[in-house]
């Protein structure tokens, strides 16, 4: 098996090459005058089963477009087998029209990256799993959530509470809390369509006097985790954190949230960034072995 670190993965492809003890490939990139990616493969990919590791992470279009130009070229050079490593996947959260007249843009990715001819795609904790269902080729889901539980669980946060900060996260707080071993619970938030302002129920959780962490799978500006620390705050808990598998961080959310009584902040290597304090190399590896 052959890795290849993509321009958005470097660091994140170069771990996984490690724990699967596999040869690296990597790629010359350059962008031209007029914004168009240039790549170009430094070896050879002739016969090899090739993993190519490139998020989706911003800027989205960019980084899609290298990806499809990897994957695209791969298959042209000889490789026997594609895969695809796309730890944030783009564009999965928008899977059906919810206004009139929309694109429904994870339809549009998955046939185009049929068209590639991919033989298969790994991705972390996508916003549905479900979505994964509308990609004609195989397409696996691996969880970060237990890497990042065990990050504050090695920091003494053993028994601390894991929050759902919406109903669509439930199954990661229960996963964390697997970890943890403390409990944990959800909270009702509505998004309004147009402007993308965040609404949160609060309810009574079981929090006062005890240390929370928010388990999420993205941090876009930040609105939905302000909201949870709102409510958890007012309930008394103690110290409060975020955990998410895809920190984009977008604007001022990093201020955003330290300043709603967050301590700290973490994320995994999915999107590089400044809170990316854990990886998801061994889950990713660990998929890659187990199924291609
Ligand atoms: C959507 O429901 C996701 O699970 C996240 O909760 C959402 O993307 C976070 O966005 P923001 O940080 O902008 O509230």
């Amino acid at each position: 098996m052959i890795v290849v670190p993509g321009p958005a993965s470097k660091e994140l492809g170069g771990k996984i090459a490690k724990e699967l003890n596999a040869k690296v490939i990597g790629v010359f990139f350059k962008q031209f005058p007029d914004g168009e990616s240039y790549v170009r493969f430094e070896g050879e990919l002739e016969n090899e089963n090739v993993v190519i590791v490139q998020s989706t992470c911003p800027p989205q279009d960019s980084n899609l477009i290298r990806l499809f130009l990897l994957a695209g070229t791969a298959k042209d050079l000889g490789a026997k087998k594609v895969v695809v490593v796309v730890p944030y996947l783009a564009y999965a959260r928008q899977d059906k029209r919810f206004l009139p007249g929309e694109a429904v843009s994870v339809n549009v990715m998955a046939r185009v990256l049929k068209a590639i001819d991919i033989d298969g795609l790994v991705t972390v904790n996508v916003h549905e799993e479900k979505v994964l269902k509308k990609f004609d080729f195989p397409a696996k889901n691996v969880s970060a959530m237990g890497v990042l539980a065990k990050y504050f669980k090695e920091k003494g946060f053993d028994g601390a509470f894991a929050l759902a900060p919406d109903d669509g996260a439930l199954e990661l707080a229960k996963e964390a809390a697997e970890v943890l071993g403390g409990g944990y619970d959800w909270l009702y938030k509505k998004r309004d369509l147009h402007t993308g302002e965040v609404e949160t129920k609060a309810k009574k959780l079981d929090v006062a006097g005890r240390d929370v962490i928010i388990f999420d799978d993205i941090i876009s500006t930040g609105g939905t985790i302000v909201n949870a620390a709102k409510i958890l705050k007012e309930q008394g808990a103690r110290r409060i954190f975020a955990a998410c598998a895809h920190p984009l961080l977008i604007g001022n959310a990093v201020e955003r949230i330290l300043s709603s009584g967050v301590e700290e902040i973490v994320g995994t290597d999915s999107v590089p960034s400044m809170v990316s304090k854990v990886s998801v190399a061994p889950v990713i590896a660990k998929s890659l072995a187990e199924d291609f």
